[in-house]
């Protein structure tokens, strides 16, 4: 796809937020009912711990606590329209969408799920510029919500400690494209011959390849990184903060590493909170703008890979949110 960039009214961030379970599960936790180590967990995958929702915590309730959080941390605004990016929706059918509207109280506006795995809310980033660049909506709630620890077989070493719970919710509002926080270029792809690289019929049954998934997500990544910073007019060495889907961190270590991205300027919070689907680039986004490893004027650059294949990048310049509109404790559950 060729980088797309805005015509029309550009989406500009206007505020973020996040959600996490309250439970935490350790890698020593995990060796408790798995053939596991903590030292292999930590050393395949970075990841420590994991926020795991509880039974009766759904999809649902983490993106309206996400959202939520966004919507009160910023100026008020009236939403136009919400999309919720999600591989774990609590229904295959009705989608979550119009059930999170209406539990924030935003019943009547166009709510609706889409599903791209893990580059979900990438997707959900381009849907909402283009409700907003089609003057179809002026405002966009674009929630990426997961529970991808119910996907893995329990018994499963290979893949239970790769993911986490969680959710990240963003507004974009209707802006000009030379605005500080409008959405730049954008590069999304896909490839269904990759299709059976990591598939789950229904929870619990999740198959993953696991070397495949690495090697195509490093590559995707990197390749849609250098076009989607090309567009943007920007060099690599111009990326002040490298935000790549919370993978694994031996993915986006290879990542920054292939386009010289020193570390010092890539985020992270795969340690605490592993593989979130969907909802790992705005949790991670959430919380770094909350704690200041992001801030105004950082030119940063967004990407993702999952199941589907799929992958995205995305450029843009963060915004000056001001100290209100930040998410206080930004992602844990009170
Ligand atoms: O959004 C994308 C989501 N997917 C991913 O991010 C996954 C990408 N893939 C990976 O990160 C890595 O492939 C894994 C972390 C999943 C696995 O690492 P690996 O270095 O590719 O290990 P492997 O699958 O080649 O397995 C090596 C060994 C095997 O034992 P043998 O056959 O060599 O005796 C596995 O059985 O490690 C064993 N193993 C484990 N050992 C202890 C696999 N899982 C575990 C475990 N604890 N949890």
């Amino acid at each position: 796809m060729t980088p797309a960039t805005a015509r029309g009214p550009a989406a500009v961030v206007s505020a973020i937020g996040a959600a996490l379970p309250m439970n935490i599960v350790s890698n020593d936790d995990l060796t408790t009912r798995l053939d596991t180590t903590d030292e292999w967990i930590r050393s395949r995958t970075g990841i420590t711990h994991r926020h795991i929702a509880g039974a009766d915590q759904s999809t649902t309730d983490l993106a309206v606590r996400a959202a939520a959080q966004a919507l009160t941390s910023g100026e008020p605004e009236q939403v136009d329209a919400l999309v919720v990016a999600t591989t774990t929706p609590d229904h295959c059918c009705p989608a979550t969408a119009p059930a999170v509207a209406t539990r924030l109280g935003l019943t009547g506006i166009p709510a609706y799920d889409l599903a791209a795995g893990c580059t979900g809310f990438l997707y959900a980033l381009a849907t909402a510029a283009g409700l907003i660049a089609s003057g179809t909506a002026r405002t966009v709630l674009a929630v990426g919500a997961d529970r991808l620890a119910s996907l893995p077989h329990p018994e499963d070493r290979t893949t239970v400690p790769l993911f986490g719970d969680g959710a990240g919710a963003m507004v974009l509002r209707h802006g000009s494209a030379d605005e500080t926080g409008a959405l730049g270029p954008m590069v999304l792809g896909s490839d269904g011959t990759g299709a059976d690289l990591i598939r789950a019929s229904r929870p619990g049954a999740l198959h993953m390849d696991g070397a495949d998934v690495f090697r195509h997500a490093v590559d995707r990544m990197s390749t849609a990184s250098r076009r989607v910073v090309a567009a943007a007019g920007w060099d690599l060495g111009d990326v002040d903060r490298l935000v790549p889907h919370q993978a694994n961190g031996r993915i986006t270590s290879f990542v920054a590493r292939r386009l010289g991205v020193p570390d010092g300027r890539q985020l992270s919070n795969v340690a605490e909170v592993g593989n979130t689907g969907a909802a790992s680039i705005p949790l991670l986004l959430a919380q770094a703008a909350a704690d200041g490893r992001l801030g105004p004027g950082h030119r940063t650059l967004l990407t993702a890979f999952g199941a589907g294949l799929t992958w995205g990048a995305v450029a843009l310049t963060w915004p000056d949110l001001s100290p209100a509109r930040l998410p206080k404790g930004a992602g844990h559950d009170r």
